[in-house]
């Protein structure tokens, strides 16, 4: 008999990734507010939930029982969250708490999805082992929900990505693929140069959870490429790796953006830890971007 995972979030970027990864032998029973892009197949459940309904959620893993639970849903609008502050606590703060807690009362294992946002972004790149200070009101809530499945006492992991990409369908936002078709339309695109990170691959990172669920391994772990750099940098090495101009990126700063809420400017993740521990490869951007091209099976 197959074995079940309860993902939270099923249409999102990372949530799509987690069904392609898991699907081929998983009971998968999937949440989110939309009936999404899966349908309904005979190893693939898809049930509209919101999950700030504790009541709702609580009678639902009563129900289906899964052997693990993957939390991936979010409210990741950075700056909308600074306007919408009790619904993003509500969400990424309060939501995390009750999954872990109902975890611990049907004895399941939770992967709680993280984030680098809950790091200053002052001083980057960052071990899981240094000290948070999140800015903003979308950091602040992502930290709140990752201190309270933490503090919850039921098996977690908690992992953190950052600057996430990858492909997926109906996606309402992804770097990388809003890049393509801005290049490919020949539009010049402006492209910070002064906010530093390792991108984080979703497929790959699916991949990581599941390692994570077969290893029991409860604890925090970060994941991204093997490279610090800047967007604009990243944006460049798109542009190459897909055989388009990169005379269409344009190198900005941040303030040109005017953004309302802050970011982690010196971000990126040490990922040491699950390298040694998990023996996880962890590549260059270049390589992820071309297992992403041959994902998208563009030649
Ligand atoms: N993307 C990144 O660059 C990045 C970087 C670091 C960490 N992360 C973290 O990684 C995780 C996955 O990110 P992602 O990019 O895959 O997110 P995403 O594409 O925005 O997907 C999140 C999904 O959760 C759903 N959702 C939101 N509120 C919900 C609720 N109350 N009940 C049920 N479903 C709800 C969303 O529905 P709607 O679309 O209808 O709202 C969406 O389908 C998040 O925890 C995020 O904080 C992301």
């Amino acid at each position: 008999m197959n074995k079940s995972v309860m993902i939270t979030g099923i249409n999102g970027l990372l949530g799509q990734n987690i069904v392609r990864e898991f699907s081929r032998d998983h009971d998968i029973y999937g949440l989110d507010l939309t009936p999404g892009i899966f349908g309904s197949s005979s190893n693939i459940k898809v049930k509209q939930l919101d999950l700030n309904d504790v009541k709702a959620l609580d009678d639902y893993v009563e129900l289906v029982r899964p052997d693990s639970i993957i939390h991936t849903a979010a409210y990741t609008n950075v700056d909308r969250a600074e306007e919408d502050e009790d619904i993003a606590f509500a969400v990424n703060g309060l939501v995390p708490a009750s999954i872990a807690q109902i975890g611990k009362k049907f004895d399941i294992p939770l992967v709680h999805i993280s984030t680098d946002y809950v790091f200053s972004g002052d001083s980057g790149p960052y071990k899981e082992t240094d000290t948070r200070d999140a800015r903003g009101k979308y950091s602040e809530s992502k930290l709140a929900g990752e201190r309270a499945v933490l503090e919850s006492g039921a098996e977690v992991a908690v992992i953190r990505p950052n600057v996430m990409y990858g492909h997926g369908k109906n996606l309402k936002s992804s770097f990388v693929e809003w890049l393509l078709t801005e290049l490919r339309n020949e539009r010049s695109v402006r492209i910070v140069d002064d906010q530093y990170n390792n991108p984080t691959y979703a497929r790959r990172l699916a991949a990581v959870i599941r390692v994570v669920l077969d290893q029991k391994a409860w604890d925090i772990w970060h994941f991204g490429s093997k490279e610090v750099v800047s967007r604009y940098t990243f944006a460049l090495k798109i542009a190459d790796t897909f055989g388009l101009s990169s005379a269409l990126i344009n190198a900005i700063s941040t303030v040109d953006l005017n953004q309302k809420a802050p970011r982690p400017m010196r971000s990126g993740l040490i990922c040491e830890k699950l390298k040694k521990e998990l023996t996880i490869p962890i590549m260059s951007i270049d390589e992820e971007l071309a297992l992403l091209k041959e994902e998208m099976h563009v030649s």
